[in-house]
């Protein structure tokens, strides 16, 4: 067989039919329910005790940070009232070693210091005022509230949230593993390190990144209609939306149930899908995508998640790519003209290549060769050839890695749809209200895959169409808007809201 047709028998292994998509979105709502009604479910479904989206018109000065799966991030924004902002933010990487330090110390209190580091910089003002003052005051006496800094902490894991700014870590994930964070308030871990290094800022709302998402979109979305769902596809994927507080069920049995406001009849709920279906009842599943759970440091968790986001993709690539290389029968990369009385050919990818290496292939290349349209996929075979020392690759094998990158990225944007689709469905918005603003669906969304990867939004709305309760007419009514910097934002309001709440 041809390089080409081994390709796309591979490449066959990740496509997901219509009728894969309805049973998933069948599953994904049962999945939601149940999530809804007790604890310990796949999909947590995490009430976030946030019971209302922004309007725009929200005012004032708030420090936010964001805990991503790649960054840390510290900005502050000046919320206008006008649906506008202004951000001032910076931005670290997140060393390796932190990610799995021995300590939850080590990593918080490099996050404190960070925050210091922000604070010198862009506020050094407001900061020495806060040292100077600090240094005349006598014992005991406190700050006033307008001389701290609310803070929006921004920590995308799951969490379970006891108030707005309260919430025990329930697990790691996208690669995190620090034991002894596991079971721990972490707002308190971040204020324990802020008032080490006396820092005028208060820890006053707690938020997963898919809530700032949404908040964000919410203020800034034009027209009345307010969010319905905001979701990233980035290193990792999540998604929150607006649910009715009354079908929120197990909050009546939830022991240390918050104080928040009921009035709004609604509730934020943070749905951790990217546990749905970790029991694998119905997701899609190949050698591939089994290599990269086993190397994985939670196999089994995340299941949704490691066929959908950013950090995995390049992996179950490169799990598919060797998958070939090491195949006799086929010719991938292989340069047969350099043994002429030799039959076997020889591989022309260098030793020390990072397709042999775990987690050697970035989630960017999957979008770079998906884009690629240049004459013989030159700028594929150019990365093949800087990324990965694969020497002289031929047209048809770039053909055929980019077959592979497109089914692994289209099998993702279609999981997404299911994800999306659900909530859309589940809440009853895929009904119209009767045409005009009113029958908008509004979705916020962020993340490297859906920003960077091409047509990723396409293929979500082919998805929609296919679904039968949504189709070619609901699709749409569906506006989904990149929230870009959303969970700044989004933390900032909410650190807003909670300022107004608890004033201790
Ligand atoms: C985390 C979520 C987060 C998502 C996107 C997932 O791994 O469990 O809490 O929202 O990544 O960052």
């Amino acid at each position: 067989m041809s390089v080409l047709e081994e390709a796309k028998r591979v490449a066959a292994e990740f496509e997901y039919s219509q009728e894969d998509l309805k049973k998933g979105v069948k599953a994904f709502i049962s999945q939601m329910h149940e999530g809804l009604q007790k604890k310990g479910t796949s999909m947590s479904q995490i009430p976030t005790y946030v019971t209302a989206v922004p309007n725009g018109t929200e005012k004032g000065l708030y420090l936010a940070v964001d805990l991503g799966g790649t960054n840390f991030r510290v900005c502050s924004i000046q919320l206008h009232g006008n649906t506008t902002f202004s951000l001032t933010q910076s931005k670290v990487a997140i060393p390796r070693e932190l990610m799995v330090a021995k300590t939850s110390h080590e990593l918080f209190s490099f996050l404190a210091k960070q925050i210091e580091n922000f604070l010198r910089t862009h506020h050094n003002d407001h900061f020495e005022a806060h040292i100077k003052r600090r240094k005349t005051m006598s014992l005991g006496e406190s700050f006033r509230n307008e001389e701290i800094f609310q803070l929006g902490f921004t920590f995308s894991f799951p969490v379970n949230q006891i108030g707005i700014n309260k919430g025990t870590l329930a697990r790691w994930t996208k690669g995190f593993d620090i034991d002894d964070a596991i079971g721990q308030d972490v707002c308190q871990l971040l204020q324990k390190e802020i008032n080490a290094l006396n820092l005028p800022v208060k820890v006053a709302a707690l938020v997963n990144d898919t809530v700032g998402t949404l908040m964000a979109r919410s203020y800034t979305s034009p027209g009345r209609t307010g969010t319905l769902v905001g979701a990233i596809f980035g290193t990792g994927t999540n998604g929150a939306y607006v649910e009715k507080l009354e079908k929120v069920t197990k909050l009546k049995s939830m022991a240390e149930s918050a104080d928040y406001d009921k009035s709004t009849g609604n509730m934020i709920v943070n749905t951790e899908w990217g546990s749905f279906d970790n029991q694998m009842s119905v997701l899609p599943n190949t050698s591939y995508d089994e290599a990269l759970d086993q190397a994985t440091p939670n196999p089994g968790i995340q299941m949704f998640e490691k066929r959908v986001s950013g950090m995995f993709l390049g992996e179950i690539l490169r799990n598919a790519i060797l998958a070939l290389v090491q195949n006799p029968k086929c010719q991938l990369f292989k340069d047969d003209s350099s043994s002429t009385n030799d039959l076997q050919s020889t591989t022309s990818i260098a030793e020390d290549s990072a397709l042999y290496k775990p987690w050697g292939i970035d989630t960017s290349f999957l979008s770079i060769v998906a884009a690629d349209s240049s004459p013989g996929l030159k700028v594929t075979r150019q990365e093949l050839n800087k990324e990965f020392g694969v020497d002289a690759a031929s047209t048809e094998d770039a053909e055929a890695v980019q077959l592979l990158a497109n089914a692994i990225g289209k099998r993702s944007a279609r999981l997404s749809a299911v994800a999306l689709g659900a909530v859309v469905i589940s809440t009853g918005n895929h009904v119209s209200r009767g045409g005009g603003d009113e029958d908008v669906v509004d979705i916020g969304v962020d993340g490297s895959l859906v920003e960077y990867y091409p047509g990723f939004e396409d293929y979500v709305r082919e998805a929609f169409r296919e679904m039968s309760e949504i189709g070619v007419q609901g699709e749409k009514r569906i506006r989904i808007g990149i929230a870009k910097d959303g969970s700044g934002v989004g933390a900032a309001l909410i650190a807003l809201v909670a300022a107004d709440m608890v004033n201790d």
